[in-house]
């Protein structure tokens, strides 16, 4: 497969870029030429941010799967299109051609469709990282059903919310999980969260772990037993078909939550041939991916940066994607490594967190491994500090491997922001040049953009690419309110950025109440409601503070009035609440427990004091004298841990 819209140097960029602002109807429908279509489009782009109404290849039939797999099938039948590690290094690998893969989507797809499933109903998946997902996932995809996958350090309660939220009549799920030392039940939490739903009518369960699982009859089929019938159905004289859904360009792919500075997370909405230009173009370009590299994408298929840059994107590009069920740091910190020189992976791609997080090890673990495959190294999903990014550069990529500072989100689709490997400079901290088709503004609080270089602002978007939000779950105006009503007529992507003298941007973080916890977003009223529910706790609010290796911590402050146990018990008490409402991942760092918070006389909490103080400031807390109780700050501050 050649890649024909494969930008190759410094120049193409600047032409790609310039031809896709000035005309993008153009510029996209000759990138969407090279996909298979069951039938064109009538328009490449009709927008409005004001309702907001986008539509990419409006009039266009396809399936997405027919662009990953089926049109891969007659020259790289035999081509890996998976390469799944397994938790536990001694369990053998398994490797996915892309003639075995199509196989088990089309299974997939007919178990589902013998399970009542069609075109629009919502399956959630809740599995860990198998195969058997990426089966899941695209099966759904095959016959239009939109995937919602949650990732599976969420809670039952979790769970709950978002199968309510969706209306999901199906869950795909796991006996259980393996997670370096750990062996997550999740058909057990599966259970919890089915407590009580009225929509839920098939659960499918996967074998991994063999840990025992109830099953309910009329309600959990075995996926072994499923594939086995379906097996029967789908392939006649070895030969595999089940036919792909024809969809809509703008029907729903899948729906993805995410946090919110709302204490509900909102399920983002992609669409079908929209998400699959971006994330094919994205990953043939960020990447420099040539036919026959191995790529390893680190992230969990339950976060966007998996849906996009394991599944579809390579897939799409009929690349060979690398799928790691286990952790970087088990069974010890050189797994990655060992990885690396077992597949001769070409591009490594990660968070900052991790690579933080490895560096703590020191380079023993390094010693004696093969990195020498390595050709690009990616890091995505938060502000890469200068520390690690020239510890990627000199310990791993060994100083001959352009890094990508890839900035994106949820939102998104794709990657929006980042220099492309090899061709466009990279600079350390700086994501960098916008891809062809994506137009950033920085504004500043009244919405006045901002021109020229050395400016910091808050980062918009100006036009739609192909894989922005269409709409959230449900809630149409809630996308309009979020996204599009801060600064009229920009798409406000929340993050504060600054730009360079050379027009590169650099995500400075957040500017509304989300919290970027190692990569994964939470919201600070997601995690403030999930306090309070604990009894004893009259109020809380938390904000982030810098945190060595996971780049932000959680900080709660917590006016708790119980009375059981000492404090120490009662933090445990509150994480144990957290874990239980949302997930592990959300439990505070710090708990500190206060008098009162710093309040103004209309009930605002003054977060920026509480920030100040997280962050070690005791002294200079700027302004008190509209709150309510000044004193309250001096408590805070003279207690704080
Ligand atoms: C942050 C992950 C700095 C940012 C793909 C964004 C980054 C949020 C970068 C989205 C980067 C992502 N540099 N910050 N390269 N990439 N972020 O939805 O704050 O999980 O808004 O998507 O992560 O997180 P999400």
């Amino acid at each position: 497969m050649e890649y024909k819209h494969q930008i190759k140097t410094l120049e193409q960029y600047n032409e790609a870029y310039k031809e896709s602002i000035e005309n993008p109807d153009s510029f996209w429908a000759q990138i969407a030429e090279t996909f298979t279509w069951r039938k064109k489009w009538d328009s490449v782009l009709n927008w409005n941010f004001t309702e907001p109404k986008i539509e990419w290849f409006s009039g266009g039939k396809l399936n997405i799967t027919e662009n990953c797999i089926d049109r891969h099938l007659e020259t790289m039948g035999n081509k890996p299109a998976i390469i799944w590690e397994p938790n536990n290094p001694d369990e053998r690998t398994r490797v996915v051609t892309y003639s075995r893969l199509h196989k088990r989507v089309c299974q997939f797809a007919q178990v589902l469709k013998n399970n009542g499933v069609k075109k629009g109903d919502r399956v959630c998946i809740y599995m860990g990282m198998v195969p058997e997902l990426a089966y899941a996932v695209l099966g759904c995809a095959r016959i239009g059903a939109i995937h919602s996958v949650i990732f599976g350090g969420f809670s039952a309660q979790s769970i709950a919310d978002r199968l309510v939220d969706a209306a999901a009549e199906y869950i795909v799920t796991c006996d259980g999980a393996y997670r370096g030392g750990k062996d997550i039940p999740l058909k057990d939490v599966i259970d919890d969260a089915l407590i009580g739903n009225k929509t839920v009518k098939r659960v499918i369960v996967y074998t991994r772990t063999r840990t025992p699982v109830s099953m309910i009859k009329g309600r959990d089929v075995w996926w072994e037993d499923e594939m086995e019938y379906a097996e029967t159905q789908v392939e006649k004289d070895n030969v595999v078909t089940m036919p792909a859904t024809e969809m809509d360009a703008e029907d729903p792919l899948f729906i993805l939550y995410t946090s919110g500075s709302t204490g509900k997370p909102k399920g983002v909405v992609h669409t079908c041939a929209g998400y699959m230009v971006w994330t094919y173009y994205t990953f043939i370009n960020t990447f420099n991916y040539n036919q026959g590299d191995i790529h390893f994408c680190t992230a969990d298929i339950g976060w966007i940066t998996g849906h996009s840059y394991i599944l579809y994107g390579p897939l799409s590009a009929g690349a060979t994607s690398v799928l790691f069920e286990g952790i970087p740091t088990w069974p010890n910190a050189g797994r990655f490594w060992d990885i690396i020189e077992k597949y001769k992976i070409n591009i490594l791609y990660t968070a900052p967190t991790a690579i933080r997080s490895l560096m703590g090890f020191g380079l023993e673990p390094l010693e004696g491994k093969n990195l020498d495959s390595l050709k690009i190294l990616g890091t995505v999903g938060e502000p890469i500090n200068e520390e690690a990014w020239h510890w990627y550069d000199e310990h791993i990529g060994k100083k001959r491997c352009p890094i990508v500072d890839t900035w994106w989100q949820t939102e998104t689709g794709g990657i929006l922001i980042t220099n492309l490997a090899g061709v466009t400079p990279a600079k350390p901290t700086y994501a960098t040049l916008p891809m062809p088709g994506v137009d950033p503004v920085l504004v500043d609080e009244n919405g006045q953009i901002l021109e020229g270089g050395n400016v910091s602002g808050n980062l918009c978007i100006r036009s739609p690419w192909p894989s922005i939000i269409r709409t959230t779950w449900g809630d149409h105006e809630r996308c309009r309110t979020t996204y599009f009503t801060t600064y009229p007529n920009l798409y406000f992507t929340g993050d504060g950025a600054l730009r360079d003298e050379n027009g590169f941007y650099r995500i400075t973080g957040r500017v509304d109440d989300v919290l970027n916890v190692s990569g994964h977003r939470i919201g600070t009223a997601e995690v403030e409601n999930a306090i309070n529910m604990h009894a004893g706790v009259v109020e809380s609010a938390v904000v982030a503070y810098p945190h060595d290796i996971k780049g932000q911590g959680i900080y709660a402050y917590v006016i708790f009035n119980g009375k059981h146990g000492d404090a120490e018990q009662t933090r445990k008490d509150i994480n144990a609440t957290v874990s239980r409402i949302i997930g592990a991942i959300a439990r505070p760092d710090k708990i500190q427990f206060v008098p009162g918070l710093p309040k103004t006389r209309s009930g605002k909490i003054m977060r920026r004091i509480l920030r100040k103080i997280a962050e070690g400031e005791t002294s200079n807390l700027g302004d008190t004298t509209t709150l309510l109780d000044p004193g309250v700050v001096d408590e805070i501050a003279a207690g704080k841990i």
